[in-house]
């Protein structure tokens, strides 16, 4: 539904810019508890959404109805990890996730390591009457990534090694899942916060993901989505190229099944999209004046033949940047339908 109306907007319009998209509702269906920060999530092939959490070392899983209470998955000590980011699935149930150090306000890596886990939820199990974990998932450490800096986004490439974006150091590792070796295959200078002068934040290089043979990602402190040809082992070729740079504060992103972007923009508030032939993105929802999308950090499609057009979208309640300089709010699941999106 949503790509039709997309594809018929530009259809009868050939104008790349500036289509005044009507703002589309923002549903909450969790509310966290006070201190949440909710930094991505994954959906499972049964609809359930992996919810990881940037404030503490845990991974949740959130019912896509909102009617229960979610289930821890998985926990880290919280004296040796800070918390959790990029979540993504690589085979049937198989996942990878970044759990990180500790790092300042800066984002600079103070004390700890931030490393790569594996998490089966093959063999996890709730009890339907009581909602208890009857079976736990199997958590283990793929491998420390010692001489990162801020690891944060992270996407499949392969059924056997991942992607993981390292948003202080400006680069991308590969990582293989069954052996743990790891090595940068892309350091691009439109990766780095520090490309440009007076970065407001130190956080390039942040969501990424592969689409027809092009690694995508986000910059944070530059406002830029990018790509990069890249080959089935994650090796670049050719010339960078920005994509689009009116996303201020970019985040995380993910892709309609016709390429279309929602990217989400954390300190913005906002969730813009952009379709493959516009110039420039565009704001669907939230406003950096409002806590609608407050701190919006990501977001994901459901899988369920129900939810298909709806994308979830996790927020920190803008635990990063107070809206107004002073207000935040709990941080959220929440969703928007995709087939309401008009011009
Ligand atoms: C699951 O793991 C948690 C945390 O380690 C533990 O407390 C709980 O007993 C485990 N549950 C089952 C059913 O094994
Ligand atoms: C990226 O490339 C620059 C310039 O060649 C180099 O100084 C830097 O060490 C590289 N970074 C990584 C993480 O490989
Ligand atoms: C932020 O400030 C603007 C302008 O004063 C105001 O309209 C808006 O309601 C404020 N937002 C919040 C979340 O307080
Ligand atoms: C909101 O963003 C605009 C730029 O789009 C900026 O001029 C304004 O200062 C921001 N307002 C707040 C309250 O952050």
């Amino acid at each position: 539904m949503s790509q039709i109306i997309l594809f018929a907007l530009v259809a009868l319009t050939a104008l790349p810019t500036a289509f005044g998209l009507h703002p589309v509702d923002v549903n909450v269906l969790h509310n966290f508890d006070s201190g949440v920060w909710a930094e991505n999530l994954a959906v499972r092939a049964n609809g359930q959404i992996l919810v990881t959490r940037f404030d503490t070392p845990e991974v949740l899983q959130l019912d896509p109805t909102g009617s229960k209470a979610p289930t821890l998955v998985a926990s880290w000590g919280s004296a040796t990890y800070m918390g959790c980011l990029g979540i993504s699935e690589i085979s049937a149930d198989i996942y990878y996730v970044v759990v990180s150090g500790f790092l300042d306000d800066n984002f600079v890596l103070t004390s700890g390591v931030n490393s790569i886990w594996e998490i089966d939820m093959s063999t996890f199990a709730v009890s339907r009457e009581t909602g208890e974990v009857v079976s736990n998932a199997t958590v283990s450490k793929l491998v420390d990534v010692t001489t990162s800096g801020f690891l944060n986004g992270l996407t499949a490439l392969s059924t056997s090694a991942v992607l993981v974006a390292d948003s202080y150091k400006g680069c991308v590792y590969r990582v293989d899942t069954r052996t743990g070796k790891y090595e940068v295959v892309v350091n691009d200078t439109k990766m780095k916060f520090d490309s440009i002068s007076e970065p407001a934040v130190n956080i390039g290089v942040n969501g990424i993901k592969i689409r027809n043979g092009y690694l995508y990602w986000t910059n944070t402190a530059v406002g830029t989505l990018n790509r990069i040809r890249v080959s089935n082992k994650g090796i670049p070729s050719g010339r960078s190229e920005v994509v689009v740079n009116n996303v201020a504060t970019a985040d995380d992103f993910t892709f309609d099944s016709n390429g279309v972007a929602f990217i989400t923009q954390n300190f913005m508030d906002e969730l813009s999209i952009l379709h493959p032939k516009w110039e420039a993105a565009e704001v669907i929802a939230g406003s950096n004046i409002s806590t609608i999308l407050a701190g919006v950090t990501a977001g994901i499609f459901g899988r369920l033949p129900g939810d298909e057009s709806i994308l979830y979208l996790t927020t920190s309640g803008a635990a990063g940047s107070p809206i107004n300089g002073s207000v935040t709010v709990p941080a959220t699941l929440s969703w928007i339908d995709t087939s309401k999106i008009r011009a």
